[in-house]
Order: structure tokens, then C-alpha cells, then sequence
């Protein structure tokens, strides 16, 4: 185990980012952070609140915010030079978004990680590359194979695309520099502090607001889910027993098909099976992903601690209805712009 190490976390305001800030300081009294975030419309300035378990007050907090961007060079160098080891959260993250508007993705994702990488290579640090399944691009419903490290890349969208593109770079750096990276590639997360934008708390607080939650199509696509925790867990165990260079497939076997899924976040919120509507499909929507993850299993010995999606989501639906003042600002401009699409 690193002791006494100086983390710099990028995108560390956002969804898995602060989970994996808040849950780090809670278990590693030896780890002090550097947050790095833009602070885009995806992150929540009220994310960290209490995030140090061990501070008497922001004074002697553990950990520190710096506003800016991960594309900015001079931002970036003096932070990295601090640094025992980076974690890359810091992305464009909404397939929806990169769909209406790109730009920002090939920005933040491409540039955003080459410009790291440039800093990563000038100072030697350690160096953990946080990317997504959506790289694999999809398989067919039928489909009985699962995502391996050995899968052709294949992304669909705008968003994904960028994210290959991130991928391939680390993995270049890694040869022709010998930079010390190593590269998760995580199947869909849910939990707390996720932006209302994504599909599961998207359904939790349209029937908290009033409103009714939105199926794409007929629901059939199957994603591969996981609670953000056991995404977190695996990527320290990679930080701390990862083979340099080498890529990692994280997923918990939650394969689940989007219908199931509101079906079970109405039961579990007391609202009849029918109380939704099916709302314009996202243009080339992928059909499903599935996750292989027997080699950080097997090699690394990382096993998921939330092995139930159902009780995952119950304890998901309590943090929405008690952190209401977490979401509800930015609720109606999200749901007035998934409107002007007719979703
Ligand atoms: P998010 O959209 O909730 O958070 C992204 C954070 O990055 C925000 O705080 C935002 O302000 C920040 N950011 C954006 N552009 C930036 C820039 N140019 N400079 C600095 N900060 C910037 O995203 P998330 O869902 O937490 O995803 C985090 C990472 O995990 C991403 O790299 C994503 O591709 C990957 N991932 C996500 C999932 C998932 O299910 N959400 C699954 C696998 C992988
Ligand atoms: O697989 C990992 C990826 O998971 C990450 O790389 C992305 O950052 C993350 O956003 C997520 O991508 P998805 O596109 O799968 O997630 P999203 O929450 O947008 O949608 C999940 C599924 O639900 C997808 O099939 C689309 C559908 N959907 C989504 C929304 C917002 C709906 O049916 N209704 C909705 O309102």
C-alpha cells in the first residue's frame, strides 16, 4: 500500500471523481488530494462538502480545489510535478451532449489528455487513465460474448470516439516515452452525486419532482452496471498492484436491460409499472454492453463488494430523496433541454 501520497485527481468535482476524493479520504488518513476540475455544468460545488472526515474545518482539510482546465498546459505542469500519482477522471462524459454539440469532448478529452500526458512524461509521475467499455463500441442483444482487454476498439459516438482517442495516446506515451500508466476501462456506474442528466438519476428525480421518467425506444439496451464504489475500489487496487502499461476491464456481471431497470426504480418508489413514457430514441444508440473483468479479478484479486442492483438502487433512491437540494437547481434547465430534443 502508498503511504503518505500526494494525489492529483482530475475531474475530481464530478460524479465518479468526488466518490472516489470522498471515499479515499474517508479510508487512507495518509492521502492528501489535489482536486483539478473546470467546473463545467457536471459538477456540483457542494459535492465536497464534508468530504474530510479528519478536519476540524476547511483549514487543515486534506483536500484542495483548483479551478481549471486539464487542456490548460500551465495549469496543469506545476500540479503534476507535485504529484505521486495522477488519476484522469476529467472528461466529457454525456453521449447525449457529444451528439448535439462535440466540440468539448475532442477538447477536454483529447487535448485535455495529451496535455496531461505531456506533464506525466516530463515529470515521471505515476499516472492512472480512467476510460469506459463504450470504447469496444457494442454487441447484439443475442450476443454471448462480453467485452475483454483483447476486444477490437469500435466507439459509436462523438463522446466515445474521444475517449478511444484518449486511450490510444496513454498507450502510445507508454511506449515511445515509457511514462508509468496504467488503464481502466469501466462499464456504467450509478450511486450518489451523479448528474440528473444520466438515465438512473434522471428516472429518480423526474417522480421526486412530479414528473414522469423517460424511456429511449423500448427500452431493450443493456448496459453493464456497477455501483461507483466498487469502480473506485478496483481502481486503487490497479494504482497500488497494476502492471505498468497494462489495460484493466472493470465490471460487476450487472448486465440489465433499461426497461428492467425503470421498472425496478418505480417498485422500489412506489409508482405503477406504467408510469412512464417512451420518448424519441438516441440516434445511434448503442445495443448493449457487457464486461469480461476476470483478469483484474484473477491478477489482481478484486472482487465487487455490491453484488445486487436492486438494493444498490433502493439505497441510490434514498440518497436522491434526502440530498434534494444536491439536484434541484439544475433539474429543469436538464429536463427543458432533453425537451427541445423530444426526449
Ligand atoms: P461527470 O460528467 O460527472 O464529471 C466530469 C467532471 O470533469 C466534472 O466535474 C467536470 O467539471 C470536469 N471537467 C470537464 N471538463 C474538464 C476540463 N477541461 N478540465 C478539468 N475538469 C473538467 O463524469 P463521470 O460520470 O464522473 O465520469 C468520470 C470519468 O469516468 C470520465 O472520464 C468518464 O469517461 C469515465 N467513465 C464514466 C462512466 C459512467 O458510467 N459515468 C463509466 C466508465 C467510465
Ligand atoms: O458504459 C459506460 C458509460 O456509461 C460511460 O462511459 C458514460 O460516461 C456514461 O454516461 C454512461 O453512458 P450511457 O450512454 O450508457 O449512459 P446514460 O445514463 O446516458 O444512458 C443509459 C441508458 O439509458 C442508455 O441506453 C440510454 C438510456 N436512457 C438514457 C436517458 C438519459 C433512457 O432510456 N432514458 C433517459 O432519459
Amino acid at each position: 500500500r502508498l503511504r503518505r501520497v500526494q494525489l492529483l485527481v482530475t475531474g475530481g468535482m464530478g460524479f465518479i471523481g468526488v466518490n472516489f476524493v470522498r471515499s479515499t479520504l474517508a479510508a487512507r488518513p495518509d492521502v492528501r488530494v489535489t482536486v483539478l476540475d473546470k467546473m463545467t455544468y457536471a459538477a456540483n460545488a457542494d459535492s465536497l462538502d464534508g468530504a474530510d472526515p479528519s478536519a476540524a474545518g476547511d483549514t487543515d482539510s486534506r483536500v484542495r480545489l483548483v479551478v481549471g482546465d486539464v487542456a490548460d498546459a500551465a495549469v496543469v505542469d506545476p500540479l503534476v510535478a507535485e504529484a505521486d500519482v495522477v488519476v484522469h477522471f476529467a472528461a466529457e462524459s454525456h453521449n447525449d451532449n457529444s451528439l448535439r454539440d462535440p466540440s468539448p469532448f475532442v477538447q477536454t478529452n483529447l487535448v485535455g489528455t495529451f496535455t496531461l500526458l505531456e506533464a506525466i512524461r516530463r515529470h515521471g509521475t505515476r499516472y492512472h487513465h480512467i476510460s469506459t467499455d463504450e470504447v469496444y463500441g457494442d454487441l447484439e442483444l443475442d450476443d454471448p460474448g462480453r467485452f475483454t482487454p483483447d476486444t477490437p476498439y469500435n466507439p459509436s459516438s462523438p463522446y466515445s470516439a474521444t475517449k478511444a482517442g484518449s486511450d490510444l495516446l496513454v498507450r502510445a506515451w507508454v511506449r515511445s516515452f515509457r511514462v508509468q500508466a496504467t488503464i481502466s476501462n469501466c462499464s456504467n456506474n450509478y450511486g450518489p452525486y451523479q448528474h440528473v442528466e444520466k438515465f438512473i438519476p434522471r428516472q429518480i428525480t423526474n417522480v421526486l419532482a412530479g414528473l414522469r421518467p423517460k424511456l429511449y425506444g423500448a427500452g431493450q439496451n443493456v448496459r453493464d452496471w456497477i455501483h461507483v464504489d466498487d469502480h473506485n475500489d478496483a481502481v486503487w487496487t490497479i494504482i497500488e498492484r497494476g502492471r505498468i502499461g497494462e489495460t484493466y476491464l472493470i465490471g460487476a456481471d450487472g448486465e440489465s436491460d433499461n426497461l428492467t431497470v425503470l421498472r425496478t426504480v418505480l417498485e422500489l418508489m412506489g409508482q405503477p409499472a406504467d408510469a412512464f413514457d417512451h420518448v424519441t430514441d438516441r440516434a445511434g444508440h448503442d445495443l448493449r454492453y457487457a464486461i469480461d473483468a476476470s483478469k483484474l479479478r484473477q491478477e489482481l484479486g478484486w472482487t465487487p463488494k455490491y453484488a445486487d442492483l436492486r438494493s444498490g438502487l433502493a439505497r441510490t433512491i434514498e440518497w436522491y430523496r434526502d440530498n434534494r437540494t444536491w439536484w434541484e437547481a439544475g433539474k429543469a434547465g436538464i429536463e427543458q433541454r432533453y425537451a427541445q430534443g423530444g426526449q
